[in-house]
């Protein structure tokens, strides 16, 4: 298949690229480079042995993303363009609406356009919100958030869903990740954002490289075993293998379909820490500090609609997941 990869420079964008071209897929890669870098196309060209077609878009420019089309026989899309900072989206909620939603209504508009009729979105955990008990099952309500970019994810799913119900023959795949970590076994790909990181490995992965002094780690006053937080740590190629099985299943579906895409195991900072340590054996300086604001306490996947439907489940380890994030990082 011909898939247009919206964002697909980014972090995990990226991962899914590399997975798609190996299973011997075209992928036509659409990124604006706000928060990636073109060279990590070449990159993907290194591991792949041959280049993605890479467009330097904005998906809100309809004419451009038109002729991506045009030039292109697009079979399937998987959308990833978007802010995706929960944090910075408080910050400056219009520009997480404006992009993030109107990026996705003018793909939608182009894909009508020129008879594209599979998407792959991704979603996240996030749409849970505080309310749900955890591990997190796709029948929960998934209709709030805490942040203005978990709203846009929650919307964008209603888009669709409202979108599917228009279009029968539309197939919409909602996949809601947790902790997505870890890098790729070359060193070549890797969690490698502007700026000061705000997730923690790509944090812990620079104060290991001695870019950043220590780790301050939010609170450790949490009602969890060790006090601080638990998220569903996941690898970053597992979840890239997962665009692949929603791919197959949009294939001979129509609809909308939310999966959970995690591994249905709590890790805590502290752990994920230690399993930093021992994996690559390196001390870790980090400080305990206040707690942040909008941070659960703790929460995980209910991972079995995946197995069952798409035949996925994560499965490299923690140790794998810590290894490879040192790897790129400290060939970074
Ligand atoms: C994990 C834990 C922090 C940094 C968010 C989004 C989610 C997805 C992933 C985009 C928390 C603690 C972190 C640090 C720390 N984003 N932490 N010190 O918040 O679970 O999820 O990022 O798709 O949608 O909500 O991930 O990595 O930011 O934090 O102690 O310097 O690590 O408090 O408990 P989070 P995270």
């Amino acid at each position: 298949m011909n898939v247009l990869v919206t964002g697909g420079s980014g972090y995990i964008g990226s991962h899914t690229v590399v997975e798609l071209m190996t299973a011997g897929h075209e992928a036509i890669i659409v990124d604006d480079l706000s928060n990636s870098k073109e060279c990590v196309v070449s990159r993907i060209a290194s591991i792949c042995g041959r280049k993605p077609s890479f467009y330097r878009i904005n998906c809100t420019d309809a004419g451009k993303l038109a002729r991506v089309f045009v030039e292109n026989d697009i079979d399937a899309v998987i959308h990833f363009a978007g802010y995706k900072a929960v944090g910075e989206s408080v910050t400056t909620p219009l520009a997480y609406y404006r992009n993030n939603i109107d990026s996705t209504l003018t793909l939608l508009e182009v894909m009508e356009a020129y008879g594209c009729k599979k998407l792959v979105f991704s979603s996240s955990a996030t749409v849970y919100g505080p309310e749900n008990p955890h591990p997190y099952r796709e029948d929960m309500p998934a209709i709030q958030s805490a942040s203005p970019y978990g709203w846009t994810k929650v919307m964008i799913e209603r888009i669709l869903t409202d979108y599917c119900t228009s279009k029968p023959d539309f197939c919409a795949v909602l996949l809601r990740y947790f902790n997505p970590i870890g890098s790729h076994t070359s060193g070549l790909l890797g969690d490698d954002p502007n700026g000061i990181p705000n997730n923690l490995m790509p944090y812990i992965a620079r104060v290991a490289a001695g870019q950043l002094e220590k780790l301050t780690i939010f609170g450790n006053d949490y009602r969890t075993p060790d006090g601080t937080c638990q998220r569903d740590y996941l690898h970053v190629v597992d979840l890239a293998v997962g665009h692949l099985k929603a791919l197959e299943y949009a294939q001979d579906h129509e609809g909308v379909e939310a999966f959970n895409l995690g591994t249905g195991k709590g890790i805590s900072v502290l752990e994920l820490v230690k399993a930093f340590e021992t994996a690559n054996s390196i001390s870790l300086p980090y400080v305990i500090g206040p707690r942040r604001a909008g941070d659960l306490p703790a929460f995980w996947a209910d991972a079995s609609k995946a197995k069952n439907i798409l035949g996925w489940e994560a499965k490299l380890s923690v140790e794998d997941m810590c290894r490879s994030a040192w790897s790129f990082a400290s060939s970074s």
